[in-house]
């Protein structure tokens, strides 16, 4: 049964049992509205729990039924029902109480919350807006621009920061249920606080304005942040009942919109990128204490976002100097931490003290995994691996970052190259969501599990890619890269196809990133590669010719922009250069607009994701749309160049 309910001395305690989040599926609405009827009706009864069975609070609408007709009762019509209960509702939460889930504590006149609970209203991320009074209800419990910072961000609090906030009233460090009923005793047979009737307290209408515009300016194109802040904001303007039918127009008028059924498409195949066909029932190796070979700037980032998620860390670095520039770097990532209010100061000593600085190598002999984040050369992996193989002990994990050369050629100099895995981290890493879980040739079927259990752990997404030069990432992006330089011999110009693909919803454009990144890595691998090229091939040397005259990008204060005093302008001379180069191929130039741009853009990513699909490298469509929205900024709402074009 979906819902349940008991009696215990006063109180009504209403248990909702949906595995496996607890969403209000049709049965769960129905079981409820019922349960609060008959609690409402047993005179005994003097105040009513909502708890929930399992691992979490309810945490949102039931996904599945999105898209289908809608069947009574309606969640926005139940909320309401808890809000004009005529006995004291308390909400008893834990887990993870997200979008509907929270509107129905907020719509509670109490809330208590187990310790770990983490709260939120993630509407957005799906394309909708909160559609159960969370726009209304939560401004006129923690303030107007706090509420419209959630709605529109989709973020999450924890339970000390709701509490905080005032989203809830009491956290619960013991038994939840005990504490939930203890707190019902006090409200029990006292008049609701209903948060409806609350007035929202008073803001600065102007600084929310401009909240609201940079939140629209950032969405790039996303319909659903804005129009969740403006559901917020009218919480100060209209009554309740008209504030919450326009929410609900609003969400429905949202929830078939192209964004939202993109954004759905994306959430299912998040989940389904850790299901591998061949790992159903194999339980990942274990994992806690990890090495990490190097401490540059990747290898900073992954020490990083190893110990936010409670990992014990070894870096072992060549020599004392580097140990020290390794330990400053990753105390200058937490540092921007604090600084930016993200972690106290405690926390970030916390973290530094899951980190051990080492400079012998026999340090990592207790590992679990142990991964390597040192120059991407081949002789200088295969030396490392070589070593370690004799230092971990023999079902430890070892695991390569690189980007481009082949794991199975590094692999070949390990004593049994089962246990070997890529893992390719984007930078800077402890950032990033996305890592490359690279099937390496002989890999076990436990210690592929355990990539990918590992990067769930870190909070990321983990994308299986076969073997084949730079995975499916650097494969999707050296194409997207090859249709832009295309296009500017044939006409176009940097800055023209930067617009394009920042007015499709990319934060940036190829140029700019390139600039960002520099132009002499990539310069030196194409030099070095020169002999593997495909002479057919259309090979575009304007890239090449940029370097020649020394425009490694923003750091050389040119590339394929100028950047005088640091700002970025357009340069003439870039302009000359690349008609130079049209011309003596005897290209006439033409130009191209924003659309074709786009046009084009997409059919390159289609093109090369066939290619991975067809080698085997991608294990489904999906994949290669969650790898350029989560490494290359591909605007999620359109769900990606694979779902665009029917593929997935
Ligand atoms: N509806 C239906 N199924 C859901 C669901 C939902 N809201 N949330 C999660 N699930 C399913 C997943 O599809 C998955 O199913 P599977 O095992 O068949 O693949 C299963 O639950 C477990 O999910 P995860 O693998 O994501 O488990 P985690 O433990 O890693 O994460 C979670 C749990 C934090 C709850 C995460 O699933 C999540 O963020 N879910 C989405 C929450 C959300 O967006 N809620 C808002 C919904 S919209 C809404 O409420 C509208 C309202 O305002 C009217």
């Amino acid at each position: 049964m979906a819902v349940s309910w008991n009696r215990q001395d006063n109180i009504g305690l209403i248990w909702i049992d949906n595995p496996p989040v607890n969403a209000t599926s049709h049965a769960v609405r129905e079981g409820l509205a019922i349960a609060l009827a008959e609690a409402n009706a047993d005179v005994a009864i003097q105040a009513i729990i909502i708890a929930c069975k399992g691992k979490t609070f309810v945490a949102g609408a039931d996904v599945k039924e999105f898209g289908t007709p809608p069947r009574a009762p309606f969640l926005n019509d139940l909320v309401q029902l808890i809000e004009d209960s005529a006995k004291p509702v308390i909400a008893a939460l834990h887990g993870t109480v997200l979008g509907g889930g929270l509107e129905i504590a907020l719509a509670a006149h109490g809330r208590i919350a187990a310790l770990q609970t983490q709260l939120g209203l993630p509407e957005v991320k799906l394309g909708i807006i909160p559609g159960a009074g969370g726009t209304q209800r939560l401004p006129r419990l923690i303030g107007m621009p706090e509420a419209i910072d959630m709605v529109a961000s989709g973020k999450r609090v924890s339970a000390a920061q709701a509490l905080d906030l005032g989203m809830i009233d009491r956290i619960s460090d013991n038994d939840l249920i005990q504490d939930a009923i203890a707190f019902a005793q006090i409200l029990a047979g006292r008049e609701p606080r209903r948060t409806g009737t609350l007035p929202v307290r008073e803001f600065d209408g102007l600084a929310v304005d401009a909240q609201i515009t940079a939140i629209e300016r950032k969405a790039r194109g996303q319909i659903s942040p804005g129009a969740a802040a403006r559901s917020a904001f009218s919480a100060a303007s209209l009554p309740i009942e008209q504030g919450l039918k326009r929410e609900r127009e609003k969400f429905l008028e949202l929830v078939n919109s192209e964004q939202a059924i993109a954004l759905r498409y994306v959430f299912a195949a998040e989940r389904l990128a850790a299901k591998v066909v061949d790992l159903e029932g194999i339980s990942p190796r274990f994992v806690q204490n990890v090495g990490i070979a190097g401490a540059g700037l990747m290898g900073a980032g992954i020490a990083v976002a190893f110990a936010d998620a409670g990992y014990d860390i070894t870096i072992v670095e060549r020599d004392e100097p580097s140990m020290d520039l390794g330990r400053k770097r990753i105390e200058a990532i937490y540092d921007r931490m604090v600084k930016a209010g993200r972690i106290d100061i405690a926390l970030k000593e916390q973290r530094l003290s899951r980190i051990g600085f080492h400079i012998d190598r026999a340090a990592f002999s207790q590992c679990d995994l142990v991964l390597e984040a040192v120059f991407d050369d081949l002789d200088v992996k295969q030396e490392l691996f070589a070593s370690l193989s004799s230092i971990v002990r023999a079902d430890a994990i070892l695991a390569t970052n690189t980007s481009y050369l082949n794991p199975d050629a590094i692999a070949s100099v390990i004593m049994n190259p089962s246990r070997f895995i890529g893992l390719h981290f984007f930078s800077p890493a402890n950032i990033m969501r996305l890592v490359e879980v690279v099937r390496t040739k002989d890999i076990a079927p436990d210690v592929l599990a355990a990539g990918l259990a590992v990067t769930k752990r870190l909070g990321k997404l983990g994308i299986v890619s076969g073997v084949c030069e730079g995975f499916i990432g650097n494969r999707l992006f050296t194409a997207y890269r090859h249709q832009c330089d295309i296009m500017l011999e044939d006409g176009a110009l940097p800055h023209e196809i930067d617009a394009a693909v920042e007015a499709y919803g990319f934060p940036m454009g190829p140029y700019a990133v390139t600039d960002l990144a520099g132009l002499d890595i990539s310069w030196a691998r194409r030099k070095r590669d020169a002999g593997k090229r495909d002479p057919a091939a259309r090979y575009v040397t304007i890239a090449d010719r940029l370097c020649e005259a020394g425009r490694f990008g923003q750091k050389a204060g040119k590339g394929y922009y100028a950047y005088d005093g640091g700002k970025k302008s357009v340069d003439p001379a870039v302009a000359d250069l690349i008609a130079t180069i049209s011309n003596e191929k005897g290209i006439t130039r033409r130009s191209f607009g924003q659309d074709e741009i786009m046009t084009n853009i997409i059919a390159g990513l289609v093109a090369e994701g066939d290619k991975l699909m067809n080698e085997g490298i991608a294990m489904r469509a999906s994949d290669i749309d969650l790898v350029l929205i989560n490494g290359y900024g591909y605007p999620a709402w359109r769900g990606g160049p694979m779902f665009q074009s029917g593929r997935s």
